[in-house]
């Protein structure tokens, strides 16, 4: 008879479609039996692409079949289609189903690193994401997602996103030569954002996760301007001198009819490699009141972990590289909640962006500092003619 061991050996020679991992590996494998009647493989992926059910059901029956087994029986949970969303407004990336826009009040709090577990998460579990780096002061996520230098291709006046993790990635960092520094002004960022949305050949996403810089500025207001957002989520430590900050980004959320998916308390407690204990650094559990506050969840509460630092330094993310690691389980629990509520909000009649609208005319510009387009020093208008929005 063929034993357990030498069927789980033989389905790590299983990739999951569209990633270099095993279905072993990703910890999709529920439960293995053998006995003289044949085999059983149960699996859950967490994909509601029938293809990839399909795919998944064919290499598992050949693998196990040349074990010499006569009746192989694979029974596969995969979660439900993902839904059409129905935002309304201005979206000037139509083919992307739903946005959600990932802020902190502060810098530093690991924002990117949130928005990089996350895309690759809600991946793994069967949704087709990408990841917009719209961080245009600070661009870290193509060191994060392992693409830094690679040159993305060009097609006519268009640009194809990177492909990393099972997930499209771009950012003004692949676009602008290394080291370089550019000074932004209101309108060009709006431009740039706008860019990054329009220029830029995403395919029908289900979902386009999207790193802001931090704080409340006119990258904020001219994404939520340019598409529907369908859900923000709001990253913080759990210092007291953090949660002031982030009330600020809450009720920016709220100013920009944005519905708030729930807020990411990072760097709570911290996790010691050696004993696998926990200890309060920056505190832990402070964020739950904030959120009830603004009618919203605590998502995630992600500890500090070495893994998560070297995951982002080395362009391994611990989410796909150590899927089993407390971090990377909690990482999952918030990207399906996230999802959750975003099938909550498209049921309810999704987003609408038409109250945010700018009022100035076509070519004016609309953010609030209504500065021209020069870059620093280079200009002396500093009038605008800004939408008054601030
Ligand atoms: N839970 C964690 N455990 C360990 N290190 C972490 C954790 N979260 C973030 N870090 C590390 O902290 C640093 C800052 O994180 P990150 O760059 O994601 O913050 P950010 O909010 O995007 O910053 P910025 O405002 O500059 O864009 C990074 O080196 C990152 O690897
Ligand atoms: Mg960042």
């Amino acid at each position: 008879m063929i034993t357990k061991e030498q069927i789980e050996e033989s389905l790590k020679e299983v990739i999951y479609p569209g990633f270099t991992k095993s279905i072993v590996d990703f910890g999709f494998v529920k439960a293995i039996e053998s006995n003289d009647d044949g085999v059983y493989v149960e699996i859950d992926i967490s994909s509601s692409a029938p293809e990839v059910e399909q795919e998944l059901k064919e290499d598992i029956t050949k693998r196990v079949q040349l074990l010499g087994a006569s009746r192989i029986d694979v029974v596969v949970t995969k979660p439900k289609m993902p839904k059409q969303s129905s935002s309304q407004g201005k979206n000037i990336a139509p083919h992307v189903k739903n946005f959600v826009m990932v802020s902190s009040g502060k810098g530093g709090v690991g924002k990117s690193t949130t928005t990089v577990n996350l895309a690759i998460a809600l991946a793994m579990q069967g949704k087709k994401v990408g990841l917009l780096d719209a961080d245009i002061y600070g661009p870290n996520i193509p060191r994060m997602m392992g693409v830094d230098g690679e040159q993305p291709e060009i097609i006519g006046n268009k640009v194809k996103p990177l492909l990393s993790h099972g997930v499209e990635v771009m950012s003004m960092g692949s676009l602008m030569e290394e080291g370089q520094s550019l000074i932004w002004r209101g309108a060009m960022i709006m431009k740039a954002i706008q860019q990054l949305l329009q220029d830029i050949l995403w395919s029908e996403l289900d979902v386009l996760v999207i790193d802001m810089p931090p704080g409340t500025g006119d990258a904020q207001l001219s994404l939520a301007q340019s598409v529907p957002v369908t859900a923000g989520i709001c990253v913080t430590t759990p210092q007291k001198v953090a949660l002031d900050d982030t009330e600020r980004s809450l009720d920016m959320f709220k100013k920009l009819n944005i519905p708030i998916a729930g807020v990411v308390e990072n760097m709570s407690g911290f996790i010691c490699p050696e004993t696998g204990k926990e200890y309060d650094i920056f505190g832990k559990g402070t964020t739950a009141p904030l959120a009830e506050k603004f009618e919203s969840i605590v998502m995630g509460e992600i500890p500090i972990e070495p893994a998560v630092r070297e995951g982002g330094d080395s362009g391994k993310p611990v989410v796909f590289h150590d899927p089993s690691s407390e971090t990377a389980k909690r990482y999952q629990e918030a990207a399906e909640k996230l999802w959750n509520t975003i099938e909550q909000i498209n049921e309810e009649g999704g987003v609408d962006n038409e109250a945010i609208q700018p009022t100035t005319p076509p070519g004016v510009s609309a953010c609030s500092t209504g500065a021209g387009e020069a870059p620093e020093g280079n200009s002396n208008n500093n009038s605008g003619g800004g939408c008054g929005c601030n």
